[in-house]
């Protein structure tokens, strides 16, 4: 998806870069390394990653998340390239990639692009969505757009959600060995009382694509009262997000 609104996403949606933190220490940059970040936004985690002294090249489908990441740290390198097709050639010590490659299909594409991508040795460490991240979301989707009366078929659901056992299948066929591999529930907050409809905004907008302006407001408000029971508390909206990271060293 490359309509990314990057003022939403880094004012209300910051919480991707604060999860991403704790990725970062499990990547354990180190000074002089290189290291692509795939999907960098709006470039927090390349500009946490330098700060180790490692130097990042940070890609991005999106023209206008480039942009703000050049604007906020102009020292960093980021260029619009899609992860399908990158072309880089034992050039890194390491590849990261947070909270985006369950947007990328097909995920062979991009897992060969990054094995071909690390220096022999190189490791690959991943965060994504896994296997029934956002189901309640979803299932409250699905059931607005039946009660609006409209085809379920006008949903395109964008995303990839493995199981850790169908992803480590691809890195091995990919040529990495599996180094660490784990699948968790993590309840994420979306702040404030719009928090469910700014995360639809930002991050259901292809998923909605397909309908007008007025069936997407009806199936937000539907959800909104769907969820209301189960995934509204005196903290805010709750995403039932599963996520999982894995660590492949390219071996051999
Ligand atoms: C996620 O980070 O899990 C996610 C983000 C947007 C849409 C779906 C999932």
């Amino acid at each position: 998806m490359n309509t990314w609104n990057a003022g939403l996403y880094d004012n209300k949606h910051s919480f991707v870069s604060e999860f991403g933190k704790s990725l970062v220490n499990l990547l354990n940059p180190q000074p002089g390394e290189f290291i692509l970040d795939v999907g960098c936004g709006t470039g927090d985690l390349a500009q946490q990653i330098s700060l180790a002294g490692a130097v990042v090249i940070g890609i991005d489908q999106s023209e206008e998340m480039v942009r703000q990441a050049k604007e906020k740290y102009p020292q960093l390198c980021f260029q619009v390239q899609d992860a399908r097709q990158l072309e880089y050639q034992e050039q890194f010590h390491a590849v990261f990639s947070n909270a985006v490659l369950h947007w990328i299909k097909p995920p062979e594409m991009v897992l060969q692009g990054i094995w071909r991508a690390l220096r022999p040795g190189g490791r690959f460490i991943a965060e994504f969505g896994g296997k029934g991240n956002v189901a309640s979301l979803l299932h409250a989707v699905f059931a607005a757009v039946g009660e609006l009366g409209l085809d379920a078929a006008s949903l395109q659901v964008p995303w990839y959600f493995p199981s850790i056992g169908q992803y480590a299948q691809l890195m091995e066929s990919a040529g990495f060995q599996v180094q660490y591999a784990a699948h968790f529930a993590r309840p994420t907050r979306l702040e404030g009382e719009d928090g469910l409809r700014n995360w639809m905004r930002m991050f259901g907008s292809s998923m909605l694509a397909g309908l007008s302006e007025i069936q997407q407001e009806q199936i937000i408000r539907k959800a909104e009262q769907h969820l209301a029971v189960t995934s509204f508390c005196q903290w805010g909206w709750m995403a039932d997000y599963q996520r999982i990271r894995v660590v492949g060293v390219k071996t051999g």
